[in-house]
């Protein structure tokens, strides 16, 4: 899982002064080879759920701070060209209330990398189809409730009918795997793990079980809101027989049905962290580049971006972040510090 250090000395200057290309992979102090790009499109969103974001008074960023699709694109290529990155996520906010998102699509797709997307799957129906021509392959759903009134208390949006027929939607264009995350929250949609399981074998859809995280705008957060892998995989464990299967460095711990039927996942970031094999670094909105969902420090890649910087300097600036990046969050110590931004202004 550690990687040795590999250095590939490549000096080289640029209009804004001589620049030390270190590396060609994106590797910080700990051996992590970065190769999974996550990318919010945009910070607004079009439902308001109570683990994320405030019923009222969230500002959006003016249009202008937001990056073009040009820069994301020029920014993705760097990663891409230069360190390798093969993996590409499209975030929010919700990534489907960008304008003309299926541009972007086209675009990050002709750089050949596994694409996908994380969305709520409401604008699905309308949109699923138009994303998966213009080269989106993966697809992960939020989804936190079968029950309508606990839905639209959940999401602050009565549109549980709509979602899940962007659910299916995603089946019907194509996308292979779908995903469902529900984000599990002690005493308010625990009761329905067995039914998400069920859901997923019928539906054949991956659904994977999400620990709540200290990102919630409101901070309502506590770790007794938390309901840890292990109490999911005992409930699960009840009623199916479950093989493990080895985990890639993405965050889920996997399980399939040992009758064939598919497979879940849980993202134990609380109680069982996996900053150890993180291979990701995250871009938001408004051209901040962050080497931890977690990070509380951040750099400002739109200005190098905007201000005629050369691809060696935006190169540097990212080398620099991710080498600096910590070994991990620090979630019930207390040490720990939220970040300024809450997850709807990260991507997740
Ligand atoms: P796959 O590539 O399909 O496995 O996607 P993913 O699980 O990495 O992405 P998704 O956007 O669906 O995220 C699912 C959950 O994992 C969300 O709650 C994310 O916030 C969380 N997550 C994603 N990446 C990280 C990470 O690097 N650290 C932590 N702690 N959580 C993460
Ligand atoms: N804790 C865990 N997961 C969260 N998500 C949003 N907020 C939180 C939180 N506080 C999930 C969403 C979505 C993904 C991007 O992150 O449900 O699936
Ligand atoms: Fe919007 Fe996603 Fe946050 Fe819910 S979790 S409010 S769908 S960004």
């Amino acid at each position: 899982m550690v990687q040795l250090w590999r250095r590939a000395t490549r000096s080289t200057s640029s209009f804004s002064g001589s620049v030390e290309l270190v590396t060609t992979e994106l590797i910080d102090g700990f051996g992590r080879v970065h190769h999974d790009l996550r990318i919010s499109v945009t910070d607004r969103c079009n439902f308001r759920c109570t683990y994320c974001m405030p019923q009222e008074g969230m500002e959006w960023r003016a249009r202008e701070e937001i990056l073009t699709f040009e820069e994301i694109e020029r920014l993705a290529r760097i990663m891409v060209e230069r360190y390798g990155v093969d993996s590409i996520r499209l975030t929010g906010g919700e990534p489907t209330v960008r304008a003309r998102l299926p541009l972007l699509v086209e675009k990050l797709a002709a750089l050949g990398v596994d694409l996908s997307m994380t969305t709520n799957g409401v604008s699905l129906p309308l949109l699923a189809d138009e994303l998966k021509r213009a080269g989106l392959k993966r697809l992960n759903i939020s989804l936190d409730s079968f029950r309508a009134d606990r839905f639209l208390e959940l999401t602050r949006r009565d549109e549980l009918q709509r979602t899940l027929a962007g659910i299916d939607a995603a089946l019907e264009a194509g996308f292979d795997p779908v995903k469902i995350n529900v984000v599990i929250m002690r005493g308010i949609n625990d009761d329905e793990i067995l039914d998400f399981a069920e859901f997923g074998r019928e539906k054949g859809v991956i659904v994977r079980f999400i620990e709540f995280m200290p990102l919630d705008a409101d901070e309502i957060w506590n770790n007794s809101l938390v309901v840890t892998q292990s109490e999911i995989v005992d409930i699960l464990g009840a009623e199916y027989d479950l093989e493990s299967v080895v985990r890639t460095s993405a965050p889920a711990t996997r399980w399939r049905y040992a009758d064939g039927k598919g497979e879940i996942g849980v993202v134990a970031s609380v109680s069982e962290s996996f900053c150890e094999s993180c291979d990701r670094v995250r871009i938001t909105a408004d051209g901040q580049f962050r080497s931890c969902l977690f990070a509380t420090e951040e750099t400002d890649v739109r200005a190098l971006l905007r201000d005629g910087s050369s691809d060696d300097v935006v190169a540097e600036a990212l080398e620099r972040t991710v080498a600096a990046k910590w070994a991990g969050h620090q979630i019930n110590q207390v040490q720990f510090i939220r970040p300024r931004r809450s997850m709807s202004e990260i991507g997740g």
